[in-house]
């Protein structure tokens, strides 16, 4: 048995052998049976690049980061080690934890010019749209960001980007309050600093409680890549025209801005409030199995399993409340979850509750209102978009991206004078 397919063109009765490698077939290979292209909307079933960063396994249930499993990264971990994991390769030793911390560290203020473009947004500027632009404009502060060939270059962006990141988040937060903006305390951990820039008002320091720091690390460690999905596959696209990386990180946060990426767990949010109360369930349920709506928060394109991180969600959930008191809709979350999963509609179409069910409860019990939610999912993500660029910019196999398309409209027309059509 050979790796290859054997296609039988029956509009000419021609065979063509095409090789098969790591399970794909090359479409461009399919261009000699025919002129043959695949028609694939969505990329259901298109790789587009190979990868080594991150691996999923959604029958099984499993993430994995550079190999490590997201539960041991999310118990042991850090946000800035699982950063450097996913940028290198490797787990850092204690020096190279050291110095990447520093550097990080060391880059989170922002030029007094970005934060002049951010307070000129409306007061009700959406924190997304804030975000994305200012992240735009430091192509502008650092236009040596243009240089992706050379590797310390590569690397002084990245850094900057991941320490930037929380500063701008917080500063979009802070111009919704009305409040002003708060700058970064190098004395704090990433997580811990983040905190200090939302919430600190008078004191000298903003002490946040360990618990809510470590929930924030495990949050953004468990957004911090998923592979290819549409904000990625944004700034894959975006970076493979060789424009800067804060353009094309900015792409990926205009893809994550939408309801069908980086939304969901606010619309379970808003779901939970309007069930109100277990006894409400039965009735929500019966619901969902007519089709009226859909159970939020259940459900995944590529998890047919238990979602990983949403197990771990739920686990922190617990160390949240533990300070924050208990949210009266985690019990509806709760008896919601057990229902469904005991239900023969939810299980025979293999729907188990995913990241976005329980993270929004979480994120509100730390005082978030819902338009910050996929900020925090962007800060996440930033050190996944950032590999996921990287490794487009050294992979020579890659192209510009440039999809085909299938002409559906009308072909050489006479124009048509105005006063005839
Ligand atoms: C995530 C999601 C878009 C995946 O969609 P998909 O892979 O295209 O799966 P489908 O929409 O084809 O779903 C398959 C079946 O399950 C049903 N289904 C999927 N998610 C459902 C949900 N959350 N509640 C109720 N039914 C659901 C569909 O109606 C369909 O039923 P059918 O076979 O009788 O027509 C979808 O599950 C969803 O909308 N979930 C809720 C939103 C959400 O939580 N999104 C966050 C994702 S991280």
């Amino acid at each position: 048995m050979t790796d290859s397919l054997t296609i039988r063109d029956n509009r000419t009765g021609e065979e063509h052998e095409i090789e098969i490698v790591d399970g794909t077939i090359r479409a461009a290979d399919l261009k000699k049976v025919g002129g043959l292209a695949t028609y694939d909307p969505g990329f259901v079933n298109t790789a587009s690049c190979r990868s080594a960063v991150t691996f999923i396994d959604g029958d099984e249930g499993i993430l994995e980061y550079r190999g490590y499993p997201i539960e041991q990264l999310a118990e042991h971990s850090t946000f800035l080690e699982v950063s450097y994991l996913l940028l290198n390769g490797e787990l850092p030793t204690s020096d190279q934890l050291g110095q990447w911390t520093h550097d990080v560290t060391h880059h989170t203020f922002l030029h007094e010019n970005i934060k002049g473009l951010m307070t000129g947004f409306r007061y009700d500027a959406h924190p997304m749209g804030m975000l994305m632009s200012s992240v735009s404009a430091l192509s502008t502060f650092y236009p040596d960001a243009s240089d992706i060939a050379d590797p310390a270059n590569r690397y002084l962006q990245t850094t900057r980007m991941i320490a930037k990141m929380p500063t701008i988040g917080a500063f979009a937060y802070r111009h919704s309050q009305g409040k002003p903006y708060v700058y970064p305390d190098n004395e704090l951990s990433y997580c811990a600093n983040f905190l200090s820039m939302l919430f600190k008002m008078s004191e000298p320091t903003y002490a946040a409680d360990e618990r809510l720091v470590k929930a924030l690390e495990v949050l953004f460690i468990l957004h911090a890549d998923h592979e290819q999905n549409c904000s990625t596959n944004a700034v894959r696209s975006v970076g493979s025209s060789q424009v800067d990386p804060y353009s094309a990180v900015a792409a990926g946060i205009g893809a994550l801005y939408g309801p069908l990426h980086g939304g969901a767990n606010e619309a379970v949010l808003k779901m939970l409030r309007r069930i109100g109360s277990t006894d409400n369930i039965p009735g929500f349920i019966a619901g969902v199995k007519e089709g009226k709506e859909k159970l939020m928060g259940f459900g995944h394109r590529v998890y047919k399993n238990y979602d990983p991180r949403a197990k771990i969600i739920k686990k922190a959930c617990d160390d949240v409340f533990e300070v924050t008191g208990i949210n009266p809709l985690l019990e509806i979350a709760l008896e919601l979850e057990k229902i469904a999963l005991e239900d023969e509609y939810f299980v025979s179409r293999k729907l188990y509750p995913n990241v976005d069910f329980y993270s929004g409860l979480i994120y509100e019990a730390l005082q978030f209102p819902p338009e910050m939610f996929t900020v925090l999912f962007a800060i996440g993500r930033t050190p996944g978009w950032l590999a996921q660029w990287q490794e487009l910019v050294v992979d020579k196999e890659q192209k510009i991206a440039r999809p085909k398309q299938i002409y559906t409209g009308h072909r050489t027309r006479d124009f048509v004078p105005m006063g005839q059509r």
